[in-house]
């Protein structure tokens, strides 16, 4: 067969004309429509990709998933060997320089993360200015946004090593406000972070440590919080790595951006799904419940909360992974009865064509609930210890879309639906818009204007 051109040829039948468009890594650029015009002056064909399915924003070496395979490998590395072989700290450094640390680097990394945990004793302040029942993830994003005005330096994005310092500021960080935020939704004093401790050692430390002059952490749990931390730190380009990219791009600070990406991640559709599973399986309450459950999300009533996924078509590899970490979870806590509720779930959602023909498999949330509430912590605590884990992540991806040489301000285009010009119309001149037209009146105008092309 001739060498085949890497190139996608494109016949516009409203003109005639046909264009040649390079195809790259398997993408065309999709500024490379624009030139697609019926007269000169017109500004040229756009792509339309609402939710970005179908859209590559960035070239990116950190994390590579297939998802009909089920494949997950940070820096090449699959995710069943680091998980198995290597600790949150490795990983996160794995993530952030792109190789694995020798021991005198990792020394040296353990040791800067670990004597960045404590923070600013005014945050105190203002984490008790909260509800005691406030949730945490809003506190978090509060808190973490917070963080910017305590290190004015992190706004000097292109110097390196001020990257590097708040990069182990926020790793650092964010376990002391999570633990801070838990203990004052239970009114308990905070703890102070312990170097003696490994980063989910320390982490358990300050969450659970009461009266004892030195809190040990159960070795199975410390190592069970590490992997589920590992399992976390990454997951190429989802909702709130991308809201960290596109915060990024404008060049604020990294605190604020992992603000933004931390509200992302607080979605029920996202991180917050972990919590909502929970809710789910209470609310089944039994397994003789379940059928009834099943029907009412086939009947679109509700949502399987911890199934699906838009990048795996098949069981995320998390999943297996968290689901195997439950049995060590409960040799110390004693089983979650949730766990009956959730396998029988997962069971005849497998078996059933509704799940089967929308490839909906358990994702990494499903199980990592039942473990979290096993060891503990309360359900609205779920979504805080993800973003624990996906920090050195979201840091990772920031930093690459800062060096990328490609990359700019974060601005996407628009099909506008809306009106054409329109004259002001005097008070006089207007009918009464009741309440309940409002939304009408703005569904027609989205119905009646087709898109109008831009110039
Ligand atoms: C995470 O992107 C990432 O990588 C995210 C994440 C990460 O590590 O960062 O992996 C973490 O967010 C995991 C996902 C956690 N969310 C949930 O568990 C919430 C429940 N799942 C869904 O809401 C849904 O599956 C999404 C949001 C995860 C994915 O949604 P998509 O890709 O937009 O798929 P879709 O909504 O278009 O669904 C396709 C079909 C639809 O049915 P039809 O309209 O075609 O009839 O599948 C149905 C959906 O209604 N569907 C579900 C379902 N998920 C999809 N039906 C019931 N229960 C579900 N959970």
């Amino acid at each position: 067969m001739s060498e085949q051109a890497e190139t996608l040829s494109i016949t516009d039948n409203r003109t005639g004309r046909t264009y040649e468009l390079p195809i790259t890594d398997g993408a065309v650029r999709a500024a490379g429509l624009r030139d697609i015009k019926v007269n000169n002056d017109d500004f040229g064909l756009l792509s339309y990709d609402p939710a970005f399915t179908n859209t590559a924003s960035c070239r990116s070496a950190i994390t590579f998933i297939d998802g009909d395979a089920g494949i997950l490998r940070y820096r090449g590395y699959p995710i069943t060997e680091l998980a198995e072989k290597s600790s949150f700290l490795e990983v996160s450094y794995l993530l952030l320089a792109g190789e694995l640390p020798g021991s005198a680097e990792l020394e040296t990394w353990e040791s800067e993360i670990t004597h960045h945990t404590l923070v600013h004793e005014s945050i105190k302040k203002f984490v008790d200015g909260f509800h005691h029942d406030a949730h945490p993830m809003g506190m978090l994003v509060s808190t973490v946004g917070a963080l910017s005005t305590f290190y004015p330096d992190a706004k000097e994005i292109a110097d390196p090593g001020l990257r590097r310092l708040q990069i182990v500021r926020l790793i650092a960080k964010i376990t002391t406000l999570a633990a801070y935020l838990y203990r004052h939704s239970v009114g308990f004093p905070y703890v102070y972070p312990d170097n003696d401790l490994s980063y989910a050692g320390n982490f358990l430390n300050m969450m659970w440590k009461a009266t004892e002059l030195k809190y040990e952490p159960d070795p199975i749990l410390e190592h069970v919080m590490d992997v589920l931390f590992v399992l976390h730190a990454d997951h190429e380009q989802n909702c709130s790595t991308s809201a960290m990219r596109a915060i990024g791009s404008s060049q604020a600070d990294p605190f604020s951006a992992a603000a933004a990406a931390i509200a992302a991640l607080y979605g029920p559709l996202h991180g917050g799904a972990n919590e909502q599973v929970l809710r789910m399986l209470s609310e089944i309450g039994t397994v003789e419940n379940i059928p009834s459950y099943v029907a009412s999300v086939k009947d679109g009533k509700k949502k399987l909360m911890g199934f699906g996924h838009r990048i795996y078509k098949n069981y995320d590899p998390r999943a297996k992974l968290v689901r195997g970490l439950a049995d060590e979870v409960f040799k110390v806590t004693g089983t979650n009865p949730m766990l009956d509720i959730a396998m029988e779930l997962e069971r005849i959602a497998l078996s059933d064509e509704y799940f089967i023909s929308r490839r909906l498999y358990p994702n990494v949330d499903f199980y990592t609930g039942i473990i979290y509430q096993a060891m503990g912590f309360p359900v609205e605590m779920f979504p805080v210890l993800f973003a624990i884990g996906r920090m050195p992540g979201w840091l990772a991806q920031w930093e690459e879309g800062l060096l990328d040489s490609e990359q700019k301000i974060a601005r996407p285009r628009q099909l506008y639906i809306g009106y054409g010009e329109r004259p002001y119309t005097p008070m006089e001149n207007r009918s009464p818009v009741a309440d309940d037209d409002v939304e009408p009146i703005a569904a027609q105008a989205a119905q009646a204007a087709p898109a109008r092309p831009l110039r």
